[in-house]
């Protein structure tokens, strides 16, 4: 049964969005947000001050600053796992013990980049980081959205147990110059276990003696490395309160500190404080996480929404779609609450997106005249990435703005409907003023937040991830050879190997 709060938020019945912008001159200022040099800009979304009063109140009943407060206090939380979620006290937002932990743990971190910078463990051109899910994303994104111009290293993400991923990697790499770095929270993770055996393998069979003397593992479990074979010195632990899918600022951001260095790594973090203390402290009115979760709740919940999109309009954040459908949907896809109920109302939506202009030829049909509704989400970078003539960047820019425009103003066309617009579609836009560490840092940590109030409201533990263990359970009991599976599976099983 619906909540007085909730009843509150149903009954909303915002005008179109162009009566919106009619009714309020100032709407582009009300809706938007700026924090870190990043740009919010949710004018073109339904928002309506009575919309934000409305959720006001049902964050005033779902206590979100209590547990606002008792995030960044370090406490218990996540109460199905018995942890708290400490992602970030990484970035010095945090529970004073923790902050100090991990700047102890950072400091070890900086002190094996530095003895890898001075050769210690031989000349290094190559690493290949191995790891899935929280232990891939987030290192794969920050080194593909900022390295473009390093070239000290180049850097393999591998995170697929099919072997044409690391075939991919071997075939670039050469074993005598390539670090093995072993990213795995639990270190229990068969996919990433079975990678880096293979991995070892070719460094021996490729001349290099001692391949454990070159391999690094990022853990939580450091005692599971070690058992495993990686040298004490080279373990790099962080706490096992940090989720893998909020690890990034961890020992999990090794390759990326290594391959960007040190000062963009701490600037990274920097960025995500800011956007912490934005959180913390801003009024919901001109707090953009939470602006955001109103919104996102609003069409999930008042309009029936079931996906939604994200186009990076920018080459260097094409994998961002892919991070943060892990961080939204393994975080808030749930039907049970923290309390252990039937949550009774939908859940995360469905995260996807891609990249602009690519997308644009490919999905927004659908985006402008499908039948379900999806509310979009732009990211794009006023400062180009790349050094061609300005009018790449310039229609890359205009494109992005003139879907949003189009999405909300469409177009009637009584005489050919096929050709016609409904328009009043939302979009929300990101502008990042020059992308660097400090800004992905905010962007990333946006996210995070974003998430974190969408679970509050809805009554969501974020930090728990007990959907992923069946299937990964009933994976193991088939390489183990068991076949108590349905005939559909047994066939299949029988079919491909035998
Ligand atoms: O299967 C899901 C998951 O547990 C994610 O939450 C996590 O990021 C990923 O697997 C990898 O886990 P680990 O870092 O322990 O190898």
């Amino acid at each position: 049964m619906s909540s007085p709060e909730w009843r509150a938020i149903e009954a909303l019945q915002p005008p179109r969005l162009e009566t919106l912008f009619a009714q309020d001159a100032g709407r582009v200022a009300r809706f938007g947000v700026d924090v870190a040099g990043l740009h919010f800009d949710w004018s073109k979304t339904h928002l309506t001050t009575e919309a934000v009063a409305a959720f006001e109140a049902l964050a005033k009943a779902q206590n979100l600053s209590g547990k606002r407060e008792a995030l960044f206090r370090g406490e218990v939380i996540n109460q199905t796992e018995g942890r708290a979620a400490e992602h970030t006290a990484e970035r010095g937002e945090g529970a004073p013990d923790s902050v100090a932990r991990a700047g102890m743990l950072h400091a070890r971190m900086r002190a094996l980049i530095d003895a890898i910078e001075m050769e210690a463990l031989g000349p290094i051109a190559h690493i290949l980081h191995i790891g899935i899910g929280g232990s891939a994303l987030g290192p794969d994104l920050l080194i593909d959205a900022l390295g473009r111009d390093e070239d000290r290293y180049e850097v393999a993400v591998v995170s697929n147990v099919d072997g044409c991923a690391l075939e991919e990697a071997f075939a670039r790499f050469d074993p005598t110059a390539t670090l093995l770095v072993i990213a795995s929270k639990t270190f229990t993770t068969t996919e990433t276990l079975l990678n880096a055996t293979s991995a070892l393998e070719w460094m021996r069979e490729g001349g290099v003696e001692d391949a454990y003397g070159r391999v690094v593992a990022l853990t939580a479990a450091p005692d599971s490395a070690l058992e495993w074979g990686v040298d004490e010195t080279r373990i790099l632990p962080f706490a096992e309160s940090v989720g893998g899918r909020y690890s990034l600022w961890s020992s999990i951001g090794f390759p990326a500190a290594l391959a960007l260095g040190w000062e963009a790594f701490e600037e990274l973090l920097e960025g995500a404080g800011e956007m912490d203390r934005h959180f913390r402290l801003a009024a919901a009115h001109e707090n953009a996480p939470m602006l955001a979760a109103f919104a996102d709740l609003f069409y999930t919940q008042v309009k029936g929404a079931q996906t939604r999109a994200i186009f990076a309009y920018d080459e260097r954040l094409r994998l961002l779609p892919s991070y943060l459908q892990q961080l939204e949907m393994e975080s808030n896809g749930k039907s049970v609450g923290a309390d252990g109920q039937p949550i009774g109302r939908a859940t995360a939506p469905v995260t996807w997106g891609g990249v602009g202009t690519d997308a644009q030829h490919a999905v927004f049909q659908l985006l402008h005249q499908g039948t379900q509704l999806i509310p979009v989400e732009f990211v794009a970078v006023a400062e180009p990435g790349d050094a061609l003539a300005d009018e790449h960047h310039r229609q890359l820019l205009l494109n992005c703005f003139a879907q949003g425009a189009a999405l909300m103003k469409g177009r009637a066309n009584e005489a050919d409907p096929a050709r016609a617009y409904p328009g009043d579609r939302p979009s929300a836009t990101i502008l990042i003023e020059a992308l660097d560490p400090r800004s992905l840092g905010a962007l990333i940590a946006f996210y995070e937040q974003r998430t974190f109030v969408n679970a509050v409201l809805l009554g969501i533990n974020p930090f728990d991830q007990f959907g992923v263990e069946l299937g990964k359970e009933m994976a193991k009991v088939a390489v183990q050879g068991g076949l108590d599976f349905d005939p559909s599976t047994t066939d299949l099983i029988q079919r491909a190997l035998g």
